[in-house]
């Protein structure tokens, strides 16, 4: 054990978080609770700085620490909706400009969003949000040859990426995104694929989408970690968190 106190906390947290993940007492009620609260649509409660954030308050906290860990110069989301997600993006570059010393208006930090279709009160919403200057709104579909084009062209030049998947939850259309954009995330930094869950809930759980059981981001996760061994999936934060939307999600690039 290290002697260094806060190294030591660190260390005893991923003790900690790996015994709690095997532990069934926990794991089995909060399986229950995810699948419950899936049902009762728990991800829709939730604001982040005004704005609906369609996530799981565990996965924000897991984002904030990724990124504050990262501190990453641009982050690539596919999946707006409200822009709940992006203003959390673009709040978490503000402060780390601020930790930095900088002024977050003055720095090219930003997070690019792409969706197919940005509704026009969500857009609006936006427009008008203090936050919005560190935003890039992109509408289009995230696996067209030309938004991939247009959303990579972002990435120029820049240091530190961390993309985020979260639109259409599809087995081939993730896929698609992991191969536009993974290899735009630098080592070190994260690759966060949303909506793995799915796969672990009842067969049938979404009737009106294309999604489900054995078609979906984490079987998609999968098959694409097979030739790529310069993502890892990150146990850790699995482990740590117990109740997320994206087990087996975080994808962390170590080379
Ligand atoms: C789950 S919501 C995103 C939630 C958002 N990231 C958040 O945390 O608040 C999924 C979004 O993906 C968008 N979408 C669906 N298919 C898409 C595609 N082919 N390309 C880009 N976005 C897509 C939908 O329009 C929808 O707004």
């Amino acid at each position: 054990m290290s002697n260094d106190p806060i190294q030591a906390h660190f260390l005893e947290a991923i003790q900690r978080a790996k015994a709690q993940a095997l532990d069934v007492s926990i794991t089995q009620p909060a399986e229950k609770f995810f699948a419950r609260s899936h049902q009762l649509q728990y991800s829709y409660n939730f604001t982040w700085l005004t704005r609906p954030i369609i996530q799981y308050p565990q996965d924000i906290v897991a984002f904030q620490e990724v990124v504050s860990q990262v501190k990453p110069d641009l982050i690539l989301e596919t999946g707006i909706a409200h822009g709940g997600s992006l203003v959390l993006s673009a709040s978490m570059l503000c402060l780390l400009d601020v930790m930095e010393g900088l002024d977050p208006r003055q720095s090219p930090r930003k997070v690019v969003g792409v969706d197919i279709d940005i509704r026009h009160h969500n857009r609006k919403a936006l427009d008008q949000h203090p936050l919005r200057f560190k935003m890039e709104l992109i509408e289009g579909s995230s696996i067209d040859p030309e938004i991939i084009h247009k959303v990579r062209s972002h990435a120029d030049g820049v240091d530190l990426v961390l993309v985020s998947l979260d639109s259409n939850h599809t087995h081939d259309h993730v896929l698609a995104e992991l191969n536009a954009y993974a290899d735009l995330v630098s080592v070190g930094s994260y690759c966060i694929v949303f909506d793995t869950a799915i796969e672990d809930l009842p067969h049938g759980s979404f009737p009106k989408r294309p999604w489900d059981v054995g078609n979906n981001p984490k079987t998609a996760v999968y098959e694409w970690l097979k030739s790529h061994p310069e993502f890892e999936i990150d146990n850790n934060i699995d482990n740590k968190l117990l109740i997320s939307v994206a087990p087996d999600g975080y994808l962390k690039r170590v080379r």
